[in-house]
């Protein structure tokens, strides 16, 4: 298995408890700006683009969780961290959840928005292989067209998301399909995992839906579970002071051990 990790594009604000935070297909960091006026000031918050997206490297191959959680502690060790909180986005929350497998000791909390841990059906498995394919003819506007009006249920968030998505690399975004794609279920050993977790799920979200997210914060071992009722798949954009409230809560409960 290739685990070479890539630099990856940050950014930062606040001192305290290092927090991470890893973004969803196909965005980049600054889907999380509307919460940084809500979140606490104990923490220093660190803003991410993963691999293919934003500003960070796209090399070439299928974009695995486990890679993505490789590159994540890649960037712990360059900043020196040993332990952090991991907020993972949809794409992000699958990527967290590998890292939370493959390195539980540098884990002390996770916070889960809009994700789940089960693999993808069939179907959704083949539609992921049909978009890559009609990126690679198309260009990022099949994904740009197809996702934005239907990760929101802010009709203003619509063209700011497609412009954000369009920015990306068609390279980067096929093999994040691909890597989604073959994710391994984590269902099986989600109960393993023994930091605090909250799962924050909007009730409106189509992209995951809400049962995937009960069904998560039941398996964990020490989790609550946040529903936003009218939210859809992007709670940081459409309910940005309840997201930061979960995992203010969550970030607090980790620095008072
Ligand atoms: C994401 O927002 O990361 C994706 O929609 C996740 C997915 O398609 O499973």
């Amino acid at each position: 298995m290739n685990l070479i990790p890539v630099q990856l594009y940050y950014e930062e604000s606040g001192t305290g408890y290092p927090v991470i935070f890893l973004h969803g297909f196909p965005f980049d960091h600054t889907i999380w700006e509307p919460l940084v006026p809500f979140m606490t000031d104990k923490a220093h918050l660190i803003f991410t683009d993963l691999r293919g997206h934003g500003r960070s490297p796209v090399p070439d191959g299928n974009y695995s969780m486990r890679l993505l959680a490789e590159d994540v502690l890649n960037l712990m060790n360059t900043l020196k961290i040993e332990t952090a909180v991991l907020v993972g986005h949809s794409m992000g929350g699958y990527a967290s959840l590998a890292f939370a497998q493959a390195y539980p000791h540098r884990l002390a909390g996770l916070g889960l928005v809009c994700t789940q841990a089960g693999a993808d059906a069939p179907e959704r498995r083949q539609a992921r292989y049909q978009l890559a394919e009609e990126v690679g003819r198309k260009g990022i506007k099949a994904v740009a067209e197809n996702m934005a009006p239907r990760v929101t249920r802010n009709p203003e968030q619509v063209k700011p998301l497609q412009k954000l998505i369009m920015q990306n690399n068609p390279k980067g975004i096929i093999a994040s399909l691909k890597g989604m794609a073959e994710r391994p279920d984590a269902l099986g050993w989600l109960s393993a995992i023994s930091t605090p977790a909250v799962v924050v799920a909007g009730e409106a979200d189509v992209f995951v839906p809400l049962e995937r997210a009960r069904t998560m914060a039941q398996l964990l071992g020490k989790a609550w579970l946040v529903e936003l009722p009218g939210v859809g798949h992007m709670p940081m954009l459409d309910a940005p002071q309840a997201t930061a409230d979960a995992l203010n809560q969550l970030i607090q409960m980790v620095i008072s051990g």
